[in-house]
């Protein structure tokens, strides 16, 4: 069987460690597991990450946020994605997928979520996840866990509370309106509490 799971949640929130214990755990039990990151995973989906994220392009405007994030991930999908998930027993991890741009550019940044929403069907052929992991912490606690992490400081960082505010409500709206898909998960918790709650729903799915 092909699973396809994803990973919401500022960065802060853990998502980059428990996909790596998740992953480590899958590949001993004999999956192939691809994991990869939005925006980026291809050559030409990670120079889009640059443009999009540089400090440097202030003036860009939302729609233009929202089809690069888009066109990244169009790349990613048609050359890693899909093809992993025709093999068998293919396992694809992704940090960040869709939802992302659903939080950032449609709650957050206020863009149209009807139009958002085909722009991304469009973007990934309407490849959807089988399960994913919110991992919520309060909009203080993730700004301040970015800034004491010391990694990329982007565009959509440097954004106000505000901003952070407005993407945090979008993700639980989207969780309670799709509750099949979605599992959240208190990230202020210890590390290995969330990843025994995390390979709880994934060990009933792989069995
Ligand atoms: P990144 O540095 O990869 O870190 P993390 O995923 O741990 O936060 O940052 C990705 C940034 O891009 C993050 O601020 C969210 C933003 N983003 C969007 O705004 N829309 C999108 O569609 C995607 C995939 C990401």
């Amino acid at each position: 069987m092909s699973l396809f799971i994803t990973f919401e949640g500022p960065d802060g929130s853990g998502k980059s460690t428990q996909i790596k214990l998740l992953s480590d755990t899958l590949t001993a039990s004999g999956y192939e597991v691809l994991t990869v990151r939005e925006p980026g995973g291809t050559a030409i989906s990670e120079q889009i990450r640059a443009v999009v994220h540089s400090l440097r392009n202030r003036e860009m405007s939302d729609r233009a946020e929202c089809l690069l994030y888009n066109a990244a991930r169009a790349q990613l999908v048609d050359q890693l994605i899909k093809p992993h998930l025709q093999r068998r027993d293919g396992i694809v991890l992704c940090d960040r997928y869709a939802d992302s741009t659903l939080a950032y550019q449609g709650y957050g940044r206020g863009l149209d979520l009807a139009a958002v929403k085909s722009v991304i069907a469009f973007a990934t052929l309407h490849l959807r996840p089988d399960v994913t992991f919110y991992l919520d912490i309060e909009v203080e606690e993730g700004i301040e866990r970015r800034k004491r992490g010391g990694g990329e400081w982007n565009r959509l960082d440097d954004q106000a509370v505000e901003f952070h505010r407005r993407v945090r409500a979008g993700y639980l709206q989207m969780v309670r309106e799709e509750p099949e898909r979605w599992v959240c998960v208190d990230a202020a918790r210890a590390v290995d509490v969330i990843q025994a709650e995390i390979w709880e729903v994934v060990s009933l799915i792989v069995r």
